[in-house]
């Protein structure tokens, strides 16, 4: 018998409340000085104004990229980025989160560059242990070059939801009761980079990028997680149901769900969902599986 069970109960009830006032949500604002650590591109990651701005640049002998120093279960993310301007061609911004190992989980923001004047795309994907080939893939419905505008991921124990500007553009529900897996146990950290991937990004790949234009240049600021630390094996949040945060069981209510729609309409390029050809065994379940809620 440990020690804590070997106490009263009404005892235990105290030492689990006083857990919960000490260590409820960490909600960081924003100083990557603090936040995240630059790990690769050697000097081509740079902190600037005290920690309010983060830049990374792409040049033909590297990329770059940073992540955050912890690792979290479950949050909502915010970042605001201004993509690589002009003939960003062959370029790939990405914001992700990601746990490690080979049965990792992983929830992505990738911004494919273009030619001067043609559309980004913002290519979108869920890897649950390991396995994604869940893309969805969606123009702007502004210029990203132009402004810093916010990325958003809510991941929490029901909903993964990607919003641009709070406008949700994908959702992927826990749907395990259909044998869907979702990330849940699996801590992971926040991730940005800046590479080349002219072998796909630009036209499949028939546009390459441009090395006359180096080095490219993406800008990052006001980095938010409100969200759960993953820390020594525990979580900041003691368990589900004492967690009061909004985010936490945050969900598309019917106004969100009209502007999911809409997005989805009128902006999306690409849904794996849609791609029966890819899928000759049959659609992912999480596909075909209709939400009683929802849907
Ligand atoms: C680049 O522009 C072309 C032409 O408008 C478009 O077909 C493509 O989807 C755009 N984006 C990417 C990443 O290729
Ligand atoms: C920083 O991000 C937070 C969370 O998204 C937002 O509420 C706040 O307005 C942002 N601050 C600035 C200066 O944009």
């Amino acid at each position: 018998m440990d020690a804590v069970s070997a106490l009263p109960n009404a005892l235990q009830m105290l030492l689990v409340a006083a857990l919960v006032v000490q260590a409820l949500m960490v909600a960081s604002a924003g100083n990557f000085n603090q936040d995240v650590d630059i790990t690769w591109g050697d000097g081509r990651g740079k902190i600037l104004n005290d920690g309010q701005l983060l830049t990374l640049s792409l040049d033909k002998a590297s990329g770059s990229g940073f992540q955050s120093k912890n690792e979290f279960l479950y949050g909502k993310f915010d970042m605001q980025l201004k993509l690589v301007p002009g003939n960003s061609a062959g370029t790939v911004t990405a914001y992700y989160l990601k746990s490690q190992g080979s049965s990792w989980d992983e929830i992505d923001f990738e911004f494919l560059g273009n030619l001067s004047g043609d559309p980004y795309i913002v290519h979108t994907n869920v890897y649950t242990k390991g396995k994604g080939d869940r893309e969805q893939q969606f123009y702007l419905w502004f210029d990203p070059t132009a402004d810093f505008h916010t990325y958003s991921i809510l991941w929490n124990p029901g909903h993964v939801i990607f919003y641009v500007d709070g406008r949700p553009i994908r959702e992927f529900k826990n749907l395990e009761q259909a044998g869907v897996p979702y990330p849940k146990n699996q801590a992971m950290k926040m991730y940005c980079s800046l590479w080349n991937a002219d072998d796909w990004a630009t036209r499949g790949g028939q546009v390459k990028t441009d090395w006359s234009q180096a080095p490219f240049t993406a800008s990052f600021r006001n980095f938010t997680a409100n969200a759960c630390v993953w820390f020594n094996g525990a979580s900041s949040c003691p368990s589900d149901s004492f967690s009061n945060s909004a985010w936490f069981s945050q969900e598309l209510d019917s106004s969100s769900q009209k502007v999911l729609k809409w997005v989805q309409k009128k902006y999306m390029v690409y849904n794996y969902c849609k791609d029966a050809k890819r899928f000759p065994q049959g659609l992912p379940v999480e596909c075909t599986v209709r939400n009683r809620k929802t849907d």
